[in-house]
């Protein structure tokens, strides 16, 4: 087995991706944030036996030889048609798929399954990307929607049946709905009052649960969408919570879905790799497998535990306020989190991050200006709980002088908050350009103060500025300004005067 750190004889440029790997073991050791499985073997131990045996030579394990009989991946066919009725039973849906692109490429999937140019998407203003771009790339029409804002905390709260029903009563002409739930921060939407409602209008319901896929699996999780009456297909990121590899998704078929398995196969089957990677199917199937049973089961539950004593542990810390929110049912394995010091100041999310990374190894999920969040995920061990549990009392006893020292920026990562994060109110896009029209045009770059002085010079609103780029932060990926969007005054509030600006050369 190869040791973290310790590969030898490679000796590519300092930047390129396999000199990465020497730089394994060298971050901090106890990851509190996706890919899920955090590094822990633990979570998929088949996987983790075949990797062992095949030891250096991974590659080997990997042809055809080894994977040969697996069969079709679309349409599937062989073991691999069999792997997916099983995920599909074990789910208790019409049909689960497996996805190689992410969510990202499932999403796109469902968009065209539920788009074309007779419909209109209600998507909520903070929509992941690819639901954006694959409904505009099938020739749908877009609303939008705009889920609450919290300025406190910084974070958009779910979307709600409101928002939902004022904007399908000003809009009759919406025939598909796409909610995000959970949100980044694990909060949920009500999903069956959602789908009791859209069943009721004949709309059709995308759940975008990329951040949900430990939910199946354990019954003291919130809703995810799959076997609720009115959703019609839900999509999971199965790395991010559940697991899995990098990369890997599921997209789901709800029994009572209004879209056919032909349809959704159709849909896939268009950008479905003819050579995927079996070492990540195989790490789907794993996953879905072990943690439907009673080991997965455990696993999650110890998990569950951990994230409780940590919450416990920090409501009685003084200077700590836990992030909850009443009457919105929450993902109880994340932990976010604001700290006052003994002097009334407020840390940054920032400092808050330094100082359990500097000092204790642990890497939170995220942090915003004003908080952190840390994720027990699937594969959080006892050391990691050790280590938040002291990096959290020993924060606390620090004295201010001491404190300021060690939160100070010590990794350098200059993520333009300001610009990105506090991205409320963002105003309804106006398309200047189709998507399908954009890849034809020229492209140029100004910078974008420039841009700004000549916008601020045209009170008529006669120039047209069309972005030929998606700036949008990440996570949890609202889009800023998208591609083909003509470029408003408003925008300059979350863009940075410095940076250059891509346009098309429309005129
Ligand atoms: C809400 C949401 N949907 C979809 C995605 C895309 O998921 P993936 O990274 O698996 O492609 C993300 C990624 O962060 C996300 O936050």
């Amino acid at each position: 087995m190869v040791e973290k750190g310790q590969v030898k004889g490679v000796d590519g440029p300092a930047d390129s991706n396999y000199n990465l790997i020497n730089q394994l073991g060298k971050g901090p050791k106890y990851s509190m944030h996706m890919p899920g499985h955090c590094g822990n073997n633990e979570v998929t131990p088949i996987l983790n036996q075949f990797l062992k045996e095949y030891g250096g030579n991974a590659i080997e394990g990997t042809t055809d030889e080894v994977f040969g009989t697996l069969g079709n991946y679309f349409p599937p066919s062989g073991i691999m048609k069999k792997s997916l009725d099983q995920a599909a039973e074990l789910y208790g849906t019409k049909c689960t798929y497996y996805g190689i692109n992410g969510s990202t490429g499932n999403l796109i999937s469902a968009t065209r399954c539920l788009g074309g140019n007779k419909q209109v998407a209600l998507l909520q203003r903070n929509t992941h990307r690819s639901v954006a771009h694959g409904f505009r790339i099938s020739g749908a029409r877009l609303r939008f929607s705009y889920p609450d804002y919290d300025e406190e905390h910084t974070l958009f709260k779910p979307l709600t049946l409101d928002q939902i029903k004022a904007e399908v009563e000003q809009n009759c002409d919406i025939t598909v709905v796409v909610v995000t739930t959970p949100t980044y921060e694990g909060l949920t939407a009500d999903v069956p009052a959602i789908a009791a409602y859209c069943k009721l209008k004949g709309l059709r319901l995308l759940i975008d649960g990329a951040h949900g896929s430990i939910f199946p699996f354990h019954d003291q999780m919130p809703h995810t969408g799959i076997g609720i009456d009115g959703v019609d297909i839900v999509v999971q990121s199965l790395h991010k919570a559940a697991g899995a590899f990098s990369q890997a998704s599921v997209i789901h078929l709800n029994k009572t879905s209004s879209i056919d398995r032909t349809q959704l196969e159709t849909a896939l089957f268009i950008t479905a790799s003819t050579s995927p990677s079996n070492l990540l199917l195989a790490s789907i199937e794993e996953v879905i497998v072990r943690n439907f049973s009673k080991e997965g089961k455990d696993m999650i539950s110890k998990v569950i535990g951990f994230a409780t004593q940590a919450k416990d542990t920090i409501r009685k810390l003084p200077g700590y306020q836990l992030w909850e929110f009443p009457g919105i049912p929450q993902d109880p394995t994340k932990v976010c989190f604001d700290y006052t010091g003994p002097n009334g100041k407020k840390l940054t999310g920032e400092q808050i991050r330094n100082y359990f990374r500097e000092h204790f190894s642990v890497d939170p999920e995220e942090y915003t200006p004003t908080s952190v969040l840390f994720s027990f995920h699937i594969g959080t061990t006892e050391a990691t709980l050790a280590n938040f549990l002291a990096a959290a009392q020993t924060l606390h006893t620090e004295t201010e002088e001491k404190l300021l020292f060690k939160c100070r920026t010590l990794c350098e990562d200059i993520r333009p908050h300001a610009f990105h994060k506090n991205n409320s109110p963002l105003q309804t896009p106006v398309y200047a350009v189709d998507l399908q029209e954009c890849f034809q045009l020229k492209v140029k770059s100004y910078p974008a103060w420039a841009i700004k002085q000549s916008l601020e010079s045209d009170p008529y609103d006669k120039q047209l500025w069309v972005s030929a780029q998606i700036i949008s932060p990440c996570p949890p990926g609202c889009i800023v300004v998208d591609i083909g969007e003509k470029i408003k005054l408003w925008h300059f509030k979350f863009l940075d005067p410095q940076q250059e600006l891509l346009v098309f050369e429309v005129n």
